[in-house]
């Protein structure tokens, strides 16, 4: 039996969610002759509660980084954990992530280790359901033409229970209570994380140095309850949709509320489900959908990146 070392950053909602399914699905590693060993967990506050394993290292140093081989990070934010994770990054280490921000915000940063193999984030669009694998292995052989996806699990709820009658202020908090939600979900209302995502994507399919800046946004902030009703007795529903098209000058991409008809692919049924509609011209049409947030949906994503590694499978890179 091989000790593999992981170092963790961050225990909230998804950090959490890791521990209890390393545990969970010890027997995998078993098969494959691997101990993991958690040599830390970083966290702002190591005397708080939480739902993980007993005897979880949990500290607010980061100095067992030093004693990881892999790291996985579900912190948050982006100066922080790029603080933490370049020099890690440039020790030749591997890093598991599900930040999308950080991925689509200090992306000159990351694109070498990303091009090199060492960066795995399947979890950072569309949490569990996985999108980013294809992308960057098989669906590179067909030529891209468009992509329309609903990315944000966040808006998702908060429209769906719209249409319940639930006022948008008390759906947000629900989503929040439920984890879903970034800190603050001005990211998430404000549609600045599915363009965090929708960035993350392009650089498989479009540019592989897609700048976010690129994305024109808005969000659903504006959306009323009127609104909902509206297009629900015309037989359509509101979503927040990440649209990315070849225009007459160059790439599309935006981020906007729609109305889509009910029996659209990216109306399926599903508070926090996500849902995309990639179109290749090789490969026809492709829909992908399920569970795009929460703690162990998450987590499913990061502990499958972990076992890529493990048997020697690297990260997702983006076109050269
Ligand atoms: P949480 O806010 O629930 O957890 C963040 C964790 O990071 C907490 O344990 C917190 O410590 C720790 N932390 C934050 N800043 C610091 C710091 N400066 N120093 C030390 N510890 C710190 O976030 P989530 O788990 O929801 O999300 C984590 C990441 O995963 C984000 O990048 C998010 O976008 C991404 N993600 C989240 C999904 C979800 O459904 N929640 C789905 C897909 C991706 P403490 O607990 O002590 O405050
Ligand atoms: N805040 C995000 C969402 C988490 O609501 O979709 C998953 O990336």
């Amino acid at each position: 039996m091989r000790t593999v070392t992981v170092g963790l950053l961050g225990c909230g909602t998804v950090g959490q969610n890791v521990l209890q399914l390393l545990k969970r699905r010890q027997n995998i590693f078993d098969d494959l002759g691997v101990r993991i060993e958690v040599t830390g967990v970083l966290v702002r506050d190591a005397g708080r509660e939480r739902n993980v394993p007993e005897g979880t290292p949990l500290t607010a140093d980061p100095a067992f980084l030093q004693e990881s081989s892999v790291v996985i990070e579900a912190l948050g934010g982006v100066e922080q954990p790029l603080a933490l994770l370049l020099p890690y990054l440039r020790s030749g280490r591997p890093v598991i992530t599900a930040n999308k921000a950080l991925l689509a915000e200090r992306w000159d940063d990351l694109r070498e280790h990303a091009l090199a193999g060492r960066l795995y984030y399947e979890a950072s669009v569309m949490a569990g359901t996985p999108v980013i694998g294809p992308m960057s292995t098989v669906l590179r052989a067909s030529t891209f033409t468009r992509l329309q996806a609903v990315l944000n699990g966040t808006c998702n709820h908060i429209l769906t229970q719209m249409e319940g009658g639930q006022s948008y202020a008390q759906a947000l908090a629900e989503a929040q209570a439920l984890g879903y939600a970034e800190d603050p979900p001005t990211l998430d209302v404000g549609g600045f994380d599915t363009a965090h995502k929708l960035t993350v994507l392009a650089r498989f399919c479009a540019d592989g140095n897609f700048p976010y800046g690129d994305v024109q946004v808005s969000g659903i902030e504006g959306v009323t309850l009127e609104d909902v009703a509206q297009a629900r007795a015309a037989g359509e529903r509101i979503k927040l949709v990440a649209e990315l098209c070849c225009g007459g000058e160059g790439w599309r991409a935006t981020v906007s509320p729609q109305r889509l008809p009910t029996t659209h692919p990216l109306c399926s049924e599903g508070a926090s489900r996500n849902a995309l509609v990639y179109e290749g011209e090789e490969c026809g049409t492709l829909i992908f959908a399920g569970g795009g947030a929460g703690g162990m949906v998450t987590a499913s994503a990061m502990v499958g990146d972990l076992l890529d590694w493990l048997i020697g499978f690297p990260g997702h890179v983006p076109l050269h």
